[in-house]
């Protein structure tokens, strides 16, 4: 780079892949994924070209949330191997080009955490109960919760505790399971303990972090009643929220981020922050990357805008807005470990509705109307501006699980509301790498090229049968495949630097009538998300079609289908 020009941070264009652990790839053949299964795929992320890999957690963890409930921040649970399989992991990554950030979890422990076992054995006003949000309960007995604040996953916030000497105690407040005890973020020991643990893993060498619930960790002054229920996934069936609840999005969170801000500013090496903050309008989610805060948020309004043209418009068009307010990147998501993966969305008769989970009875989506739609999602996704995020399997444009057998789910969210809510385990399904082996190589030996899977368990969640058609070995270097559409994608976008790019709506962009089209510098993105074919301009010539058939013989885009088109030479 010439000395002159000006130095742009990697995660303003990154392209971030979401591994899963737990679902991503098994070496040790237990069923469960592992930190040594990512290591042995690292080459097909690279294949793919993706510039960054964010984990989910992979911390010691009794796993009642699937490791988003931490009982140690700085060990890795022998579930997923060992800090040594970390480090190497990272060596690894680094080595290849790719970045790695993990996920902090801020807003609560696990309940196993020595933290808030210290809490349990303490009494009522000790300083160890003061890292928590204890209080006594309402009532002449103090039986009722201390407000009426409802779990994310369902039921009350709220759990009593039982004294040493077995009376009832305090009630400790749980936003999400009744394992996961929020902190009490205003005290001096949480604020110190948590910049010890970003330090702990910066120093190992990760490159940022991806921030659980970043919108919570403040409360209210008096934790004032609130009666709507909010959902963790605010979906577009729900009437939209606007009074901001007293548990989200309280200005003393933006302090946190510039305390952490801070800390990350003693690395090199362009460290960065993610935000998930499901808080809304738009303008609201760009306060937690102003200057001084976090580098990236989540923007799930794009996630939320499902298969519809005007919704997508709208999106882009506000993400864009308040962006460039704050001077921070747009960023792009379509699916990840908490909502149905799109693919299956898109196929549903309102592909723009938004389930919390799908069971056998619920209605069954039209899978290959889906995957098409995915490829086409993908095209209109990869050519924006700014940093986009890859759920794994959304390369290989696979399905959610919509008839797993309830015996199986694991989700908190699907026990707290008594099945109302089916849960997220169906897009955590462990990812079908080789159509031909048991559990379609999931759990194989460890090095890439041996011979498959030595009998393993059984993956911690069941494989529907139609994994077989999607796995990674069916379409690794298969013209035509989804996985090499992405990796086509990527490559061109890397090549003509589409995410440090401009968008301009194209002369042809007709949400209203389903046509999306933008220009990103010389490229021209035109998706059909209607009903009717639309011609495809005489002076562009296709460079990437979303399937081989998306343009007919007379020059028409076909439904559910997108093109990167180019000047004729
Ligand atoms: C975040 C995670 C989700 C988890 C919740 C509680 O929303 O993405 O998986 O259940 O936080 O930690």
């Amino acid at each position: 780079m010439p000395k002159h020009a000006q130095h742009i941070p990697w995660w303003q264009d990154a392209v971030i892949y979401q591994v899963y652990p737990r679902s991503f790839a098994d070496a040790d053949a237990d069923g469960m994924g592992d930190l040594r299964g990512v290591a042995s795929k690292l080459g097909y992320l690279k294949d793919l070209g993706v510039d960054a890999v964010w984990l989910s957690p992979f911390y010691k963890s009794p796993q009642a949330d699937a490791g988003y409930d931490v009982a140690d921040y700085r060990q890795v649970d022998p579930l997923f191997g060992t800090l040594s399989d970390f480090d190497d992991l990272l060596t690894r990554a680094h080595a290849q080009g790719t970045r790695i950030i993990v996920d902090l979890v801020p807003n609560h422990t696990s309940d196993e955490h020595v933290w808030f076992q210290a809490a349990l054995a303490a009494a009522p006003g000790s300083p160890e109960r003061d890292r928590y949000i204890f209080r006594d309960g309402q009532g002449p007995n103090g039986d009722q919760e201390p407000n009426n604040w409802q779990s994310l996953f369902g039921g009350p916030a709220w759990t009593r505790t039982v004294n040493p000497d077995g009376t009832p105690g305090q009630w400790y407040l749980h936003l999400f399971d009744v394992k996961q005890p929020d902190l009490n973020w205003d005290n001096d020991e949480v604020h110190a303990e948590m910049r010890d643990i970003l330090r702990f893993w910066l120093d190992r060498g990760v490159d940022g972090f991806r921030v659980d619930v970043a919108h919570g960790m403040v409360k209210a002054e008096g934790l004032p009643d609130w009666s709507e229920k909010v959902s963790m996934v605010q979906g577009t069936e729900q009437p939209t929220v606007h009074d901001t609840p007293p548990y989200f999005d309280q200005e003393g969170v933006h302090a946190i981020y510039e305390e952490w801000n801070a800390v990350l500013a003693e690395y090199d090496g362009d460290r960065m922050m993610v935000a998930e903050a499901w808080v809304e309008p738009m303008e609201r989610i760009f306060r937690y990357v102003r200057a001084g805060e976090m580098q990236q948020a989540f923007n799930f309004g794009f996630l939320l805008a499902g298969w519809n043209a005007q919704n997508i418009v709208e999106n882009v068009t506000e993400t864009l807005a308040a962006a460039a307010v704050v001077g921070a990147p747009p960023t792009w998501v379509l699916s990840n470990h908490d909502t149905v993966r799109h693919c299956t969305r898109f196929g549903l008769s309102d592909p723009t509705t938004f389930p919390k989970g799908i069971a056998a009875q619920d209605e069954q989506p039209d899978e290959d109307l889906g995957r098409v739609r995915g490829r086409a999602a993908a095209m209109v996704m990869l050519a924006l501006p700014g940093s986009a995020y890859v759920y794994q399997g959304d390369e290989l444009t696979l399905p959610e699980h919509t008839t797993l057998p309830d015996e199986c789910r694991q989700d908190p969210s699907f026990f707290r509301t008594g099945g109302v809510e089916r849960g997220r385990d169906g897009c955590r399904i462990p990812l079908p790498w080789a159509a031909e082996s048991p559990g379609f190589g999931f759990s194989r030996a460890v090095d890439d090229g041996d011979a498959p899977a030595s009998s393993g368990s059984e993956p911690w969640l069941p494989q529907p049968d139609s994994y077989a058609r999607y796995a990674a070995d069916q379409q690794v270097g298969v013209e035509g495949s989804a996985f090499e559409l992405y990796r086509l994608l990527l490559a061109v976008r890397a090549d003509r630097e589409l995410g440090r790019g401009r968008l301009e709506w194209s002369r042809q962009n007709r949400p209203a009538d389903g046509v999306l089209s933008y220009a990103n510098g010389a490229l021209q993105v035109l998706a059909n998300l209607g009903a009717q074919p639309v011609e495809v301009p005489a002076d562009l010539e296709v460079a990437v079609a979303s399937r081989p058939d998306a343009v007919t013989e007379d020059g028409f885009l076909v439904p559910d289908a997108a093109l990167w088109l180019l000047p004729r030479a």
